[in-house]
């Protein structure tokens, strides 16, 4: 069942977005060469707390896998070929050249807020970068379609066309969600489909929107020793970049928009 949420509920979720857009925006500027992920899973789990919130991921179990492993971590950090839900360890230092996805949810009055990012250390691969700001500028052109009236595979096909017109590939098998009092609601937001098909999208809609693209011709992302973490089946680098949004009738709201003026480079 897809909710929708009034203006008190949103109200509500603007002050999760605005906090997890506020852990991102430290891990960004904090983020060096040398530091391990779990020193930035520290950092974030203390700033969420020290702003009377709960780490949303922390001892997360997915309702369709109950018996799996409770996640373990605020973060989610995954570098490189890591699509997705790599665990924070103190053995895993971060260094020149990675791409590392960071995702953080946040749990606050009574909602979830939702997003990630995918920083880029020092000079990369051109291909590599190609990657990143495609799956970024993929994210704000599914956003773009995010409005009442409009269908919910028409965020997925323009997230699918955008990422397809450079040759990359849409990791099929994880995919965005309905936000709100729960961390995944329904519907399930995929990256790719087709036009004017799924549900009609209704303002007072929130989604969680969050395509992770990668290099290669990997269509899904697999764990490895029934852990969490799930990485490209060839081995490529992948990108992930998510928003808590919500359907208006003009233009989407973006809920965790980030704080942080940058220089364009
Ligand atoms: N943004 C991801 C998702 O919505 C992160 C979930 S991590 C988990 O699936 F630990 F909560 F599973
Ligand atoms: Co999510």
């Amino acid at each position: 069942m897809i909710t929708i949420k009034s203006e008190r509920e949103i109200d509500l979720m603007r002050v999760s977005g605005a906090l997890v857009a506020k852990v991102l925006d430290l891990l960004e500027v904090e983020i060096k060469p040398g530091m391990t992920t779990k020193q930035l899973d520290v950092m974030a789990e203390e700033f969420i707390r020290d702003n009377e919130a709960i780490p949303s991921f922390l001892h997360y179990v997915p309702k369709s896998d109950p018996d799996v492993t409770p996640y373990p971590a605020t973060l989610c950090v995954s570098l490189n070929d890591e699509v997705v839900h790599g665990v924070p360890s103190i053995k895993r230092v971060i260094k020149e050249g990675d791409i590392v996805s960071v995702d953080c949810g946040v749990y606050k009055g009574g909602y979830h807020g939702d997003a990630a990012r995918t920083f880029v250390l020092g000079v990369i691969d051109e291909k590599v970068q190609q990657l990143v700001d495609v799956t970024s500028e993929s994210l704000m052109r599914g956003i773009s379609m995010a409005i009442a009236g409009n269908r919910l595979h028409d965020i997925s096909s323009a997230i699918e066309d955008y990422a397809r017109s450079f040759g990359f590939s849409i990791i099929e098998n994880m995919v965005g969600h309905g936000i709100g009092s729960e961390l995944h609601e329904d519907p399930a937001v995929p990256n790719y489909g087709r036009k004017n098909t799924g549900v009609k999208l209704r303002e007072g809609m929130t989604l969680a929107i969050e395509p992770m693209i990668a290099l290669g011709r990997s269509r899904k992302a697999v764990s490895r020793r029934g852990g969490w973490v799930a990485v490209t089946e060839d081995g490529k680098p992948s990108a992930h970049f998510e928003h808590t949004i919500v359907v208006r009738s003009d233009k989407a709201e973006i809920l965790s928009e980030t704080f942080l003026k940058r220089s364009s480079s």
